[in-house]
């Protein structure tokens, strides 16, 4: 793939394709969807303390993070899918706000932790450093982030026509791993651990995900 897999694509012509896919295809992965991540999920979200404030940046159909809140920490769910924050409403009474990871609309220092799974992956790679530096404006400092990315040494960028057999189009921009950690560093963050994970996606290729975690410099 060599050092740039950005594809011969604008970042807002991708924008539109991964919103407008998600809006056709919001369905197809809810079912397709598994809860792998579900013990990560709840050892993250049980370290918090009361009265925490989380935002699900990519949150789609409000699994597998708004669904399992616990009592006392509040949430606030954003994506660009009007038809994924469609089914996150059946599921959640977090707010739910229709919005881009590069332009969160959310404030400075509003939230205690963010969890990002499964979403920065469609962002045009020229843009990640854009939404870490997004996750650690909206941060308090101290703050806490759980983010997933690819395995992968090399980056890599594409697309599907018919991802899922949805007939819909799909793109993806990973960096490789290391390049993820060179951009959150930069954005302030420490990385304090991280798992290897098989897709939560049914009828992938059975790869695996990086779940990292990390923490935001608290100065
Ligand atoms: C694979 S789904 C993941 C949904 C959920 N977080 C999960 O783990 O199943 C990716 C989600 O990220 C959203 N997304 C992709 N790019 C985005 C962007 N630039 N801003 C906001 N949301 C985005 C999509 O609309 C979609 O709902």
């Amino acid at each position: 793939m060599g050092d740039d897999p950005e594809p011969a694509v604008d970042p807002d012509t991708q924008r539109t394709a991964v919103r407008d896919g998600y809006d056709g295809l919001a369905g197809t992965y809810d079912r397709e969807r598994d809860d792998a991540e579900a013990p990560l999920v709840e050892s993250f979200l049980g370290t918090l303390d009361a009265g925490a404030r989380v935002l699900d940046a990519g949150c789609g159909q409000g699994t597998p993070v708004l669904n399992r809140l616990p009592d006392g920490v509040d949430a606030v769910g954003v994506d660009l899918s009007a038809s994924m924050l469609g089914l996150a409403r059946e599921r959640t009474a977090a707010p739910l706000v229709r919005g881009d990871l590069t332009r969160l609309p959310v404030a400075t220092d509003a939230v205690d932790a963010v969890t990002a799974l499964h979403s920065v992956i469609h962002v045009p790679l020229s843009e990640h450093a854009a939404v870490y530096r997004e996750f650690a404006r909206v941060l308090r400092p101290g703050g806490r982030l759980y983010v997933t990315c690819a395995t992968g040494e090399e980056g890599w960028a594409g697309a599907n026509d018919d991802w899922l057999g949805s007939g819909e189009l799909m793109a993806w921009s990973f960096p490789g791993r290391e390049r993820t950690r060179e951009l959150l560093t930069e954005a302030g963050f420490a990385v304090t651990a991280t798992r290897r994970l098989g897709d939560g996606v049914a009828d992938d290729d059975g790869g695996e995900w990086l779940h990292l975690f990390a923490s935001l410099s608290a100065e």
